[in-house]
This record gives structure tokens, C-alpha cells and sequence, in this order.
């Protein structure tokens, strides 16, 4: 007989995390596929999620080193130091948003520690992954986020107000790149009642924009560029593009009350939008929300997790965004985890069995060595 799978949740130590990987949902779904799932003592708490929680839905609840003695999988949110794996199975896997370009010792040292350690935000964006994407699940919620924690710095109201009083018009709102978190700040500022536009390098996110209700604001003059790499990400633009798009962007913001930037290049440090020429001649109190402020910021002058006053206008983000959201984001990165994992299940080795595909994109370690493509050349 095959002994069952065990499956650690580990309590999440970064300063400022406040999510956990395994909600009591997916507890109860692993252990439907014949897991073992025991979650460290506390993992759950500021998610608001109690151990008797987990207990109630199945789970051991205990230490770390009770927890991950003799695990096969491991489960983080970030990827856990390498000295909290130790009791683990060799070769046991585990499954983060591991930042393997920023965290590159970190990554050797799972190697070196022989456990295979996959990597969620590699799982390539095809299809049949969309449920299993953590990018997507976190950027959504980010998205959201950024618009809200704008609107709560901003000193005026966001929809236009008919009152005894007089008249509030509403605000005028600009999202910069429209990705998952762009698309949702876009809605989210449009539900507030704002005026919004939004622009983006891929040109097939003009229609997405106005399939929203906001306004697509793009270069129409600099032909042949579509801005789209592989995996529907961004790729960097010609210095003819950028600076087209600066003069665009330029005339525009001035103009806006509140600018929500959202633009990352996979692997590279984030691309300047907002240079402080520009934010000066926005209208004092306006507030921009840079959601790449970690990835080195679209904004100049960003600071994360501070409000920074430049030229009378607030520029703001946060360095883990998604973190402000704790109950959801976990849930949503919970079911990514649970619905890659189980998607592999194998009935016969009561354990997943990672196809060529999704496997050799999300897997960094394996045998003791780095093995991830992206990582070696
Ligand atoms: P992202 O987080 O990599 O970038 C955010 C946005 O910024 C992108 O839309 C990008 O084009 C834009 N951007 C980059 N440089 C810019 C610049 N200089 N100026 C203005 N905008 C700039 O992108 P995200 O949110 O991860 O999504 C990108 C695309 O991938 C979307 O079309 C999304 O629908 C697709 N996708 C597909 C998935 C699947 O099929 N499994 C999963 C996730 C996303």
C-alpha cells in the first residue's frame, strides 16, 4: 500500500505577508484525493483563518518541525527559507511564488538541499493554466486594491454628486498598462463612479478597455508595434515608441486626478511612466498609485509602503499589495494551488505527476540541481 501524501503548510515569516497558502476548503479537497495535510500552528491567523479551522476541516495542526517531518509536498506562500524545510522527505516539493530572479541564493540552496521546488509564477499562460495562475489570481485583487487605497488618500470623492450644497464632479482616473491588475483597477474605478482612461503597449487592449466603459488613450503615429511578446506578456518598446508615448501620456495626466501605473516586463526591472516633470503638472492632491513600486517602480519617486508628497501630489504603493487583502488573496492562491496539483494527480502513485509542459515551466530544482531554463541561460 502506498503511504499518503503529506502535505506541510508552512506559516508565512516575510515581514508584512499576511497570507497562507491552504484555506480549510482546499484542505478538505486534498484530503478528498487521499493527502495527509498538516498546517503549521498560527499559518492562518492573520487571514483570519483559526487552527481549529483547519482542524475542523481535517488538517494536523502543529509545530513546524512536527508539521514538515517526513512531507512530500511543501506549501508556501513566498518561498520559505531553506532551513524550514529541514524533517521534509528528500526530494520532496514545494510549491511558492519563490521570486527565483530575485531570490537566487535561495533557489540554489533548494537545490542543494534536494528538494524540487516549483516555482507558481512560471506556470505558463496557456489555456488550461488559467485556474492554476497565480499572477492573475493576485494581480486581480491588486488591482482592486490600488484603486481603493487611491481613493482613501484621495481628498474628494470619486463619483460626481448632485447636492444642496452644490455640485461634486467626478474624478478623472488613468490606468497605465492593462494587464489583469489594470483591467480590475479599471472596473473598480468605474463602479466608484470616476471618468476613466487607460492605456497599454499591447494594442489589443484597446478593446478590452472599452469593453469597460473607459477610454483606450494610445499612440496611434508609431506603426508596426504591438507591444505583445510571447505568453501574452509585454516586451520593451523601441526608444521611437517610448517616446511617443511619454509626449501622449504627458498631456494627459495633466488632466488626471488619480493615475493607477501597472506595468511589468517579466525578468526586468519595471518600466518609468511617470517622471516627476510630469507629476508636477498635476493638480495638487491628486494622487498616483504605482503598483510595480516593488519591481523598481513607473513612478518616479515611489517609495514603498509610503505616501511620498511631490509637487503637492501623493504617490503611493505598497510593497506586497495583495497582502492588504488577506482572506481573499489566500483563498484565490489556495484554489491555484489545489487546482494545479490535483489537475496531476495521480490515482495509482497517490501523488502528482507533473506533465512535460507545466512541469519543466514551474520547476527550478530537481535532483540537487537547478534545472529551469529561464534560470540557466
Ligand atoms: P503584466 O503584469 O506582465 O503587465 C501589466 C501590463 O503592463 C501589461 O498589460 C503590459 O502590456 C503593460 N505594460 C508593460 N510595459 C508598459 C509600458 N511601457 N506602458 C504601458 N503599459 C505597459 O501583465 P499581466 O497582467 O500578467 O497580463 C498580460 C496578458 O496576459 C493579459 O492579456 C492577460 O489576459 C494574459 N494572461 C493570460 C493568462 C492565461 O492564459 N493563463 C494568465 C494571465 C494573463
Amino acid at each position: 500500500m502506498v503511504t499518503a501524501t503529506r502535505i506541510a503548510v508552512i506559516k508565512e515569516r516575510a515581514a508584512g505577508e499576511t497570507r497562507v497558502s491552504a484555506i480549510p476548503e482546499t484542505v478538505k479537497k486534498f484530503i478528498a484525493l487521499g493527502a495527509v495535510v498538516a498546517v503549521e500552528a498560527g499559518a492562518g491567523d492573520a487571514a483570519s483563518i483559526s487552527d481549529e479551522a483547519y482542524r475542523e476541516a481535517g488538517a494536523e495542526v502543529g509545530p513546524l518541525a512536527q508539521v514538515a517531518k517526513d512531507a512530500d509536498i511543501l506549501f508556501g506562500v513566498q518561498g520559505p527559507e531553506p532551513d524550514l524545510l529541514a524533517g521534509a522527505k528528500p526530494g520532496a516539493m514545494l510549491a511558492a511564488i519563490v521570486d527565483p530572479f530575485g531570490q537566487r541564493a535561495r533557489v540554489d540552496a533548494y537545490a542543494a538541499a534536494g528538494v524540487e521546488a516549483l516555482a507558481m509564477e512560471f506556470m505558463p499562460r496557456i489555456t488550461r493554466a488559467q485556474s492554476m495562475d497565480v499572477l492573475s489570481s493576485q494581480s486581480n485583487l491588486a488591482g482592486y486594491k490600488a484603486v481603493i487605497a487611491a481613493a482613501d488618500e484621495y481628498g474628494r470623492a470619486f463619483p460626481m454628486m448632485m447636492t444642496a450644497a452644490g455640485t461634486i464632479t467626478a474624478a478623472r482616473a488613468f490606468v497605465m498598462g492593462v494587464g489583469v491588475a489594470g483591467l480590475q483597477a479599471i472596473a473598480t474605478a468605474r463602479r466608484l463612479g470616476a471618468q476613466v482612461s487607460a492605456t497599454d503597449v499591447r494594442s489589443a487592449t484597446k478593446e478590452q478597455i472599452q469593453s469597460l466603459g473607459a477610454k483606450p488613450i494610445f499612440v496611434e503615429s508609431v506603426a508596426g508595434i504591438e507591444g505583445e511578446g510571447a505568453g501574452g506578456y509585454a516586451t520593451e518598446m523601441s526608444e521611437e515608441y517610448q517616446k511617443a508615448q511619454a509626449e501622449l501620456v504627458s498631456s494627459h495626466i495633466a488632466k488626471q486626478d488619480i493615475v493607477i501605473t501597472t506595468a511589468l516586463i517579466p525578468g526586468r526591472a519595471a518600466p518609468r511612466l511617470v517622471t516627476d516633470a510630469q507629476i508636477a503638472t498635476m493638480r495638487p492632491g491628486s494622487v498616483i498609485f504605482d503598483l510595480a513600486v516593488a519591481q523598481g517602480g513607473n513612478v518616479e519617486g515611489s517609495v514603498p509602503d509610503q505616501v511620498v508628497v511631490r509637487h503637492g501630489v501623493k504617490i503611493m504603493g505598497f510593497s506586497n499589495t495583495p497582502a492588504h487583502l488577506p482572506a481573499d488573496a489566500s483563498a484565490l492562491y489556495s484554489r491555484n494551488l489545489y487546482n494545479f496539483l490535483s489537475a496531476f494527480w495521480d490515482k495509482e502513485a497517490g501523488k502528482p505527476v507533473l506533465d512535460e509542459e507545466i512541469g519543466n515551466a514551474v520547476r527550478l530544482t530537481q535532483g540537487g540541481k537547478v534545472v529551469n531554463e529561464r534560470l540557466l541561460g
